[in-house]
Order: C-alpha cells, then structure tokens, then sequence
C-alpha cells in the first residue's frame, strides 16, 4: 500500500504581503507550511540558494525530501518562472499553487477592462461622448478603484450608478450614508467626467448617532458597535484625497440635520451647490423610522428628472426601506415618471 503524504507548502522566497497571507490561510486551512529565503542570516527561515546559484535544483530536491513538501508557493516572478521553468522541463515533479505573479497583477485589470467594454455597449451614446476618448480607461478606473474601498455596494449597485449618471440631468449629487466611501466615489468619480453637479455625502460617522435600525436588524446592531467611525471618517477623507476628488463634499452630520443646512444653504463647504438635487443616495439608517425621515427631509429638493435611489429595498434584515419607499410610492404617484426595483435599489425618477 502506497501512503500519501498530507499536503505541506513550501513558500519560497518568504517575502512581502502575499507570502505572509499565504502562510496565514495555509495555517487556517490547518495545512503545514515551510517558509524558505535565500538569505542566510535568517533564523526564521530555511535556506535555499539563489535561484540563480548552480547548486539551486539539488537544493531545493533535498528541501522537498526532507521536508516532504507537496506543494510550492512564488510570490516572486521572477523565481516563480524559474520554478515553472524547472517543472515543464520535467525536473521538478511538484506543480505551483498560483498562476504567474504577473497574471495575478493583470486580473484584476482584465476583469475591470471586460467590464467596462460591457458598460459602454450599453451606455447613451451622448454619454460615450462625454467620457471622451479615454472611455474605455475612465471606466476601467472606476472598477478598479470601487473595489480598492471596502463597502456595501456591490456591482449591480456600481452599474446602475453608471447608466443613471449617463442619462441624469445636473445638479447636486447627494448621499445619505457613505461609510468608507464606495458608492460617494462611484459618484464623484462619474459626475467630475460627465459634468454634472458636486457631491455631497451625509453620515454622523459615530456609534451613538449611527444608531439603531430596528429589532429585525440586531445583527447588524451588534455588528456596528465594533465599527470605528472616526476612523471609517478619516478614510474616507483619504478616499477623496488618494483619488483626487474635489468635487466631493462631506457633512459630518445625520440626514435631518443635513438637511436643515441644505435649506440654508450652508451643507457644501468645500464645493457649491445647484440648490437642486439630480441624484439623491439614500443609504443611511435603514429603520423605517430613519429611511421615510431621509424621504421627507431630503425628496423635495430632487428636480425634475432627477433620481432618488432607495438602498436595500429588498433587505434581510427588515422592511424599513421597502415600506418608506412604497409609501413614497403611493403618495406621490403624480410626482413620479418611472420607478422599479434593481437588484437590492429602488430607482425613483421624478417628472
Ligand atoms: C450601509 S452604510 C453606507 C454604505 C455606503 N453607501 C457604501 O457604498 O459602502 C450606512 C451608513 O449610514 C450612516 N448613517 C446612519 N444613520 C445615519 C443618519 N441618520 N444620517 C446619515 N447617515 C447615517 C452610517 O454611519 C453608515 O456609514
């Protein structure tokens, strides 16, 4: 009977963020790792030559005899195309775990570019026009900067900000709830390119002010206490910085107060405001409380053909949004050229 060994990974050279995390899942997955440097003076490791060095191949055969290692991991390209090379030339009889670290860095990119191809076959052609020659880059950007920001929007989330923007009239943009930043800099990203009006994010960014958002939702209650604020507020300052986003205002202040310095005029400090809202974000509290509040204070400065966007109508964990949305619904029904429901959004476009 033949016994096969339990897989063990080599990580060679253990350098950098990806091998730490490597190492780190291996671990978890409670899988053996081996983690080996060419640098002599390092305890912490075992030693491997250069891969560059003669003695390099018979090196590494005996690591892997003697350590019984099954599997190796390359965070490095250059070393991660020899060990490749070593393999297809038959020296070697382990595989790599990963594909070239060269692919890896292109993924992502591939992935953003298919995106946007799809995104400008279905875009109005004005707003093709408007995006300009680099189209095809500026939306590529978009998709490769809205997942660098943690958050809660998802795709669908991110493709109906693009076709609304590209049919949406100016004015200001506004945003009830921002967190780290990632639907705010979908917003501001597209409205700079499109010419449309600033942005202006509205969020406490505090526990206490955060709040509650109803008994269907203590889960997610709990879950908050954890949250940060002040600091998910610095990164979202340093959103707008790393992306260059001027064209992004903030309050730091709940919806109804907001809303009591939009009507003074007051809420844009760093940028101006229209005094009529094209797109109003409502994606704060989700209590039905809270969300028919975000309605009444902030619906009546959205013009005409303006949108208003209602997050997690369609929620797990209570029908806040849904009953305030469809009681907007019904209310202002004369009020109201096109509504229906996309993925978790309710999109509502004014007359
Ligand atoms: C679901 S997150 C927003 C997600 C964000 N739009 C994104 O793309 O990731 C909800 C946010 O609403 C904020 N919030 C809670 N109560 C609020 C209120 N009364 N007014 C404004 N924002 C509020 C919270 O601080 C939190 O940052």
């Amino acid at each position: 009977m033949t016994t096969v060994n339990p897989p063990k990974l080599l990580i060679f050279p253990f350098d950098g963020d990806a091998a730490g995390q490597m190492q780190h899942q291996a671990h978890s997955l409670g899988i053996e790792v081996a983690c080996a440097h060419s640098d002599r003076g390092n305890d912490h490791f075992l030693y491997l030559p250069y891969v560059s060095d003669r003695g390099f191949i018979d090196a590494l055969r005996a690591l892997i005899t003697t350590e019984r290692i099954t599997h190796l991991y390359s965070p490095h390209p250059v070393v991660w195309a020899s060990l490749d090379d070593l393999i297809r030339q038959g020296q070697l009889s382990l595989s790599l775990l990963q594909p070239s670290p060269y692919e890896q860095d292109l993924s992502r990119y591939r992935l953003a570019v298919s995106w946007a191809q799809k995104q400008l076959a279905v875009m109005p052609a004005t707003a093709v026009s408007r995006l300009g020659s680099d189209a095809l880059d500026t939306l590529s950007g978009l998709h490769l900067g809205f997942f660098t920001i943690p958050g809660q929007s998802d795709l669908a989330k991110l493709e109906a900000i693009v076709e609304l923007m590209g049919r949406c009239p100016a004015g200001d943009i506004v945003e009830i709830g921002s967190l780290f930043g990632r639907s705010a800099y979908a917003f501001a990203y597209l409205a700079r390119r499109l010419n449309l009006g600033h942005v202006l994010c509205i969020d406490p960014w505090s526990n206490q002010e955060a709040g509650d958002q109803g008994d269907s939702a203590k889960l997610v209650n709990t879950a908050s206490r954890h949250r940060r604020y002040n600091d998910v507020h610095h990164y979202f300052r340093a959103i707008r910085q790393a992306f260059n986003l001027d064209n992004l205002d903030w309050l730091r202040s709940t919806s109804c107060q907001g809303a009591e310095s939009y009507r003074a005029g007051t809420a844009f400090s760093r940028t101006e405001s229209t005094g009529t809202i094209a797109l109003l974000h409502i994606d704060g509290n989700h209590a039905l409380e809270a969300v028919s509040a975000d309605i009444a204070a902030w619906s009546p400065w959205v013009g005409s053909g303006g949108w208003i966007l209602i997050d997690d109508y369609c929620w797990s964990f209570g029908s806040g949004p849904r009953q305030a949305g469809d009681h907007y619904l019904q209310q202002h029904a004369d009020l109201i050229e096109q509504a229906y429901c996309l993925g978790d959004t309710l999109y509502i476009q004014k007359k």
